[in-house]
């Protein structure tokens, strides 16, 4: 057989997706599994939205678009940008694509070299594809430790440290996945601070979860002075509206614009037309869904912190923003005689039924001293509340 390549046999992945097939599968065989596993809101997306798309169909959009996208939609994310962030871009600043996780990889092909010690500084604990995709881009990936004692945030020395002239992206995802944690202005301030000493670097911020804040304002370091034109602002309609599926997500940067929009027409053509009709619905059109599917999850949030901190050997932060939280283990598996948060997790879903991440799938090293696990609460407060009781029912056993 003719050999594949280092790169793609290297290529690491997402294993919430991994998971959610395990899950899959002893479900089909009949098991009953709470999944706290995947990213992914449990409400429909709005009637509003999905009216859109099926109009849409009707009036016969269903050719390629501009590979940049549609100008109504492009406009609709310049209007949210500046009524959400006080950004002001065109919409020709703006690149739509199928779902915000492409720009991950255009953004790296962009501003990184193969092979040329370009590096990028990433969070870590992070989602897993920034750094699959730092490899994959030939670029060095550098990881930023999140410390539980900033609470979850990096240290601002750490970033000083590593940051040096090589240094050609910083990747900033607020609110965070898998810790939950929401940057407020003046930590933003700090890291914009650093950065104008290193005018070569650039700034992928991933605000997907933008639109999923708890406590606070969500705040952008596009906003921040002088950040604008280097940052690639990044976000979606997958998280806010409930639209996982139909994968749409745009970037807003003034010179990449047109790059993003070259590599879409040499992978994508453009996104799915129907799925940028409805975009413009969501953004433009009634919040009210929106404003529901929130006020719930900041429930549900506050339903999972009390409960996990109420288990024996379990520490959780309270999160400022999106549906996930990351509790440290490291009791628990002490108590339980786990070696580790993966085995904790498998032991949990086999024996629990409880499906949740382990740290080692957010690229935390399997010889950490501390374990996490990470919960997704895009779930009923029925099935937290299921869930919390199977999992002191276990520790109980086990103990
Ligand atoms: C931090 C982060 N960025 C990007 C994405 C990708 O979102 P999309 O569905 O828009 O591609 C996700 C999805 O889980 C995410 O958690």
């Amino acid at each position: 057989m003719p050999s594949v390549s280092e790169r793609t046999r290297n290529l690491g992945t997402e294993h919430a997706f991994v998971v959610l097939a395990e899950v899959n599968r002893l479900v089909a065989q009949g098991g009953d599994i709470i999944s706290f596993a995947i990213g992914q809101p449990d409400f429909a997306t709005p009637p509003n939205i999905c009216d859109a798309a099926k109009r849409a169909i009707d009036q016969g959009h269903h050719g390629y678009t501009p590979s940049a996208g549609i100008p109504e939609l492009r406009e609709a994310v310049v209007d949210y940008l500046a009524r959400s962030r006080g950004v002001t871009y065109r919409p020709e600043d703006i690149t739509v694509a199928n779902g915000a996780k492409p720009f991950i990889m255009y953004t790296l092909l962009a501003v990184t070299d193969h092979g040329v010690g370009h590096e990028v500084l990433y969070p870590r604990p992070g989602f897993p594809i920034y750094d699959s995709q730092i490899i994959a881009s030939g670029a060095r990936p550098v990881a930023l430790p999140l410390l539980e004692s900033e609470a979850f945030s990096f240290s601002i020395d750490e970033l000083a440290s590593l940051i040096n002239a090589n240094t050609r992206l910083l990747i900033l995802n607020s609110p965070h996945n898998p810790t939950g944690r929401s940057l407020a202005q003046p930590e933003i301030g700090d890291i914009a601070d650093i950065l104008r000493d290193f005018p070569q670097c650039w700034v992928l911020s991933d605000e997907v979860y933008s639109r999923m804040v708890h406590d606070g304002e969500f705040a952008s370091i596009a906003g921040e002075p002088g950040m604008q034109e280097r940052t690639i602002l990044l976000d979606g309609a997958s998280k806010s509206y409930a639209m996982t599926g139909w994968r749409l997500g745009y970037a807003a940067n003034v010179p990449l614009a047109p790059y993003f929009s070259t590599w879409i027409t040499n992978t994508d053509s453009c996104a799915n037309s129907i799925a940028q009709w409805a975009g413009v619905e969501a953004l433009n059109g009634d919040q009210t869904e929106h404003q529901r599917m929130m006020a719930s999850f900041t429930r549900r949030r506050d339903r999972i912190v009390a409960g996990l901190n109420g288990l024996d050997g379990v520490r959780a932060l309270r999160p400022g923003g999106a549906f996930y939280i990351w509790p440290n283990v490291t009791e628990l598996c002490r108590l339980t005689g786990m070696g580790s948060a993966e085995e904790l997790r498998r032991r949990w879903l086999h024996e629990a039924g409880v499906a949740v991440l382990a740290d080692i799938q957010f690229g935390v090293p399997p010889q950490a001293q501390e374990h996490y696990v990470r919960f997704s609460y895009a779930v009923s407060e029925a099935q937290i509340d299921e869930g919390i009781r199977r999992l002191r029912d276990w520790i109980q056993a086990v103990r």
